[in-house]
This record gives structure tokens, C-alpha cells and sequence, in this order.
């Protein structure tokens, strides 16, 4: 007989059928005549009730049946007397697949605190809290490639190993296949990374951008879906060393055509979260619930599909960063001397300015555009005041910064111009040039942090537990 998955068990098994189900066991109870065992295979946050008889089985097979142990259960499906399934398995044969010896096994049914669970990251996909973040991870990678497809946009893969520092930041991990403790040397006593690999110095790329601009001038429309890296020493819940961005890139786009793509994109990436991931949705809202009940309650935040809901039905507010400089000069908190760091035209705003935005102010998803030249990156539009430029960063309540972009810049002496004044050398960077010296034209782009869309999507409040195995400073195992 055919295995069948305990979600299509629990949704269409008919009373009276047999069926065979696998997977591991959450709990096991009961009394001397009769056991219950909450089995699970990782379909559905639901698990599925196996009944035992203890009398028609081998008392030391029902020993050995303990949390994380794996079984196969064959037996007839029947209406269940308990609550909360329409279904449970009357067991007439087990087979121990894989055994979990209760005194070694770190995952008990009780409640584990998220810091023991990532130390246990190998383990912790079978907690319902991680597996049902990382089924909603599935679903949003899936759903952010349908959309992107159904729009007629090219997936583009741009590459890992890079010469070149899109953002311009300097924080980029080395690749090299040099001998650490004795490389090569030039003339001048540098690392000489002509005899590297690559014959240069290389990196693990920051973002795909450049290289996807390339392919935008071309195809029109593409993105980027990949893993980025970033060698930057901020131990926050928001950063991670190793993420995972989508960049579009669009040609004949401007900075209008790009906030409006960032919206639909965003609410689209919330509605599909909300049409196919509702159980386990409804299980993480549950357990945020449970916790900010130990907060007061001016802290308590939305319940999370009511946010989730709340984002959908509204425009966000798209506001240039002059005037979000003069709103939070005149806000409370900068009057009382509440912020930690200075509000001043030209600074790039922390956190706390822009959650206040968001969180206080407008109470809503902002777009900031228009920022200061010298905070942003060379290849953003000029603006005509010679001042400013042609950015947009989309801030969500609780995230903060949840996509960063711009138009680009196309005019080729306007870009070598602020090239040259941000020393960033032209020379090597020909071939991105190359696009402003053939055909250049109107074009914008924008990256979104995969893992703090999931933040915001799940409401967990650490960027740790929803990406698979985090790297972060120190810690890489697993
Ligand atoms: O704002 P950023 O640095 O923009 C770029 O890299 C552009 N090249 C994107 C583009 O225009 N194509 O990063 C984009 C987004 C941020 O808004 C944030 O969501 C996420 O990437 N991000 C991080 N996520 C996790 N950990 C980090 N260390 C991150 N740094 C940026
Ligand atoms: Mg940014």
C-alpha cells in the first residue's frame, strides 16, 4: 500500500480506508490499555492521531516508539472522538523505521526557547514553530518566482564569485586560493593576487546588481535570486553575513514605475502567504500571542494576520527624505531628546527614525526616496539640485529597511563624474560602463532582503530562525 501524507490524510482520508502513514513522533501518551501517538511528516503543522491498541502489540516495539523516533503505521482511518482532527489512524502494524533514544534525543515535547533551538539547528525543523516558517519560506521563494514569471520577467543568475564591490561598502569576504601564512608577494610588498585563481583579487559578491543591469539593457526586465555576503560586524537582529536577495532590474523604468513594481511585489508576496500558508499562519500568530502576553499591553503588537491584512489594504506612504527629516524634527521623541542618534539633513537614518515613521508617525509602510548623494550608492540617479538622488528604501513596521533601491544612473560622464569623486576606479569596471556607451537608457532596480520579508511575514523577531542554518559573526556550524 502506497504511503499517503498526513495533509492529504487529514484533509480528504475517508473513515473506513486504510492507510499507511510515516514520520516522526512528536508525543506519545496514554494508559495501560490504549496509546495515542501525535505523529507528524513535516506536510502540515497538523499532526495525525495514531490509536494503539497496547494489547495487539509487542510491549517492547511500544517502548521503543518515543519523540523523534520515525515509524510507518498501517491502519484504518476512523471519525475522531477528540477534538480538533476529523481523522485518526486505528494502528494494526508499526514499523520502527529509526529510533531516538529519549535520554540523547534534544528535542522534548515541551517548550524549547528559540536559543536552544539554534543551537540545535539541525534538529529544530521538526519543532512546529520552525517547520512552519520554513514551509511558508517555500512558499514565498515559489511565490516570488510565479510573479515575477507571470509578469514576463527573466531569472537571471549573476554570479557568486565577483571582482567588483557593487555597494561600494568595502565589507566583502575574500576568495582565494593562496597559501594564507606564506602568499606571494609584489614588489612593493603586497599580496600578489595576479597569482590568485582568478589572476586578481576576488570576492563574494554583495548583490547582483551590476551584473544584473547588464542583462536588463537586453531582456528588458530580469532578477536576481540568490545568496549575498556581507563581512559587515553587526551582531542585530536583522543581519545576517549570508542572505538571500531578489533584485529586479527593469529597463525604461524610472523611480515612480520602480516604487509602484516594489508595492504590487510586496502585496502580492503577503496575499499568496495568505491564500496557501493560513494553518501554519494561524500557528505562529498563535505563539506570538502566548508571548506578548507577558508584555504590558501599550507594547503588544497587531496580531500577525491582522498586520499581514493591514499592509494589503493600504497604499504606502512614499515620502522624500527632506521631509522625513523635518517630521522627525518635529517629533516627540526628537523634542525630548529621545533618540540616540542625530537627526540632521545629510545623516543616514537608524532604525529608531525609521521605525518611528513607520510605527508612530504614519503607522504604515513608507517609501522613502530621494536621499542625499553622499550616503548612497555611485550608480544612483542625480537629481537636478545636485544633491540629492534618485534612491527608494521601502521601511516595514518592526523590519525597518526592507528593500533598498534606485533609478540608475545613464548618463556616462554624470556616472564616471561621481565615480571618479567616490574613487571608485573606471578603468575596471568597462563592462558596466559599456551599458552607458550602447544604448543607455532610463532604467531602475531594487533589492529585497529575502529574510526579512520572512521576518515580517512570520512575525518572528529574529533573523536567525528564518533562514535554514544563519551565518553570522562567529558562528557558522552546520
Ligand atoms: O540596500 P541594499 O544594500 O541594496 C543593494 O544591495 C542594491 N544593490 C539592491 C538593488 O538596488 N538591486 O540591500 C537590499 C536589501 C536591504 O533593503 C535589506 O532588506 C537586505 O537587502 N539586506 C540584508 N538582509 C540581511 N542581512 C544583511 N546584512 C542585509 N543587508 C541588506
Ligand atoms: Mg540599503
Amino acid at each position: 500500500m502506497a504511503r499517503l501524507k498526513i495533509k492529504e490524510i487529514l484533509k480528504k482520508g475517508e473513515t473506513g480506508s486504510e492507510v499507511v502513514a510515516k514520520g516522526w513522533v512528536r508525543t506519545k501518551r496514554g494508559s495501560k490499555n490504549v496509546n495515542f501517538i501525535a505523529l507528524n511528516d513535516g506536510s502540515t503543522i497538523h499532526n495525525l492521531q495514531v490509536v494503539v491498541d497496547v494489547a495487539i502489540f509487542d510491549e517492547e516495539l511500544l517502548h521503543k516508539i518515543t519523540t523523534g523516533a520515525a515509524i510507518a503505521v498501517t491502519g484504518e482511518l476512523v471519525e475522531s472522538a477528540g477534538s480538533g482532527q476529523s481523522v485518526e489512524l486505528n494502528a494494526k502494524s508499526i514499523d520502527l523505521l529509526g529510533a531516538a533514544d529519549p535520554d540523547k534525543y534534544p528535542i522534548q515535547p515541551k517548550k524549547h526557547s528559540l536559543e536552544f533551538l539554534r543551537e540545535n539547528a539541525h534538529l529544530r525543523f521538526r519543532t512546529n514553530t520552525f517547520s512552519a516558517v520554513f514551509r511558508i519560506r517555500h512558499a514565498m521563494a515559489f511565490a516570488i518566482h510565479k510573479y515575477f514569471n507571470d509578469k514576463g520577467f527573466n531569472y537571471l543568475h549573476t554570479p557568486i564569485v565577483t571582482a567588483s564591490d557593487a555597494e561600494g561598502a568595502g565589507q566583502m569576504f575574500r576568495v582565494s586560493t593562496l597559501d594564507a601564512k606564506n602568499p606571494p608577494l609584489t614588489e612593493e610588498g603586497g599580496v600578489d593576487f595576479s597569482q590568485d585563481f582568478f589572476g586578481k583579487a576576488t570576492n563574494l559578491t554583495v548583490s547582483g546588481q551590476l551584473e544584473g543591469e547588464l542583462g536588463a539593457l537586453a531582456l528588458g526586465e530580469i532578477y536576481t535570486f540568490g545568496p549575498t555576503f556581507r563581512a559587515e560586524n553587526s551582531n542585530t537582529t536583522r543581519h545576517l553575513a549570508e542572505f538571500w536577495m531578489i533584485e529586479p532590474e527593469m529597463a525604461f523604468y524610472d523611480l515612480k514605475d520602480n516604487m509602484d513594481l516594489a508595492e504590487e511585489f510586496l502585496k502580492y508576496c503577503i496575499q499568496y502567504a495568505l491564500d496557501n500558508c493560513m494553518d501554519d499562519l494561524k500557528f505562529l500568530a498563535d505563539r506570538l500571542k502566548q508571548e506578548e502576553k507577558n508584555k504590558p499591553q501599550d507594547q503588544r503588537s497587531m496580531d500577525l494576520i491582522e498586520k499581514l491584512e493591514f499592509v494589503l489594504k493600504n497604499d504606502f506612504v512614499r515620502l522624500p527624505y527632506t521631509e522625513a527629516i523635518d517630521v522627525l524634527k518635529n517629533s516627540k521623541p526628537y523634542k525630548k531628546k529621545k533618540f540616540q542618534f542625530p537627526v540632521d539633513w545629510g545623516v543616514d537614518l537608524q532604525s529608531e527614525h525609521e521605525r518611528y515613521l513607520v510605527e508612530k508617525h504614519f503607522k504604515c509602510p513608507v517609501i522613502l526616496t530621494d536621499y542625499p548623494k553622499d550616503i548612497k550608492a555611485f550608480y544612483m540617479k542625480q537629481n537636478d539640485d545636485g544633491k540629492t538622488v534618485g534612491a527608494m528604501d521601502v521601511l516595514f513596521p518592526g523590519i525597518g529597511e526592507i528593500i533598498g533601491g534606485s533609478q540608475r544612473e545613464e548618463n556616462l560622464e554624470k556616472l564616471t563624474t561621481r565615480m571618479d569623486e567616490m574613487g571608485i576606479p573606471t578603468e575596471e569596471m568597462w563592462w558596466y560602463l559599456d551599458t552607458r556607451r550602447f544604448g543607455s537608457v532610463v532604467h531602475s532596480g531594487f533589492g529585497l532582503g529575502f529574510e526579512r520579508l520572512m521576518l515580517f511575514v512570520t512575525g518572528m523577531g529574529n533573523i536567525r530562525d528564518v533562514i535554514a542554518f544563519p551565518r553570522t559573526p562567529k558562528n557558522a556550524e552546520f
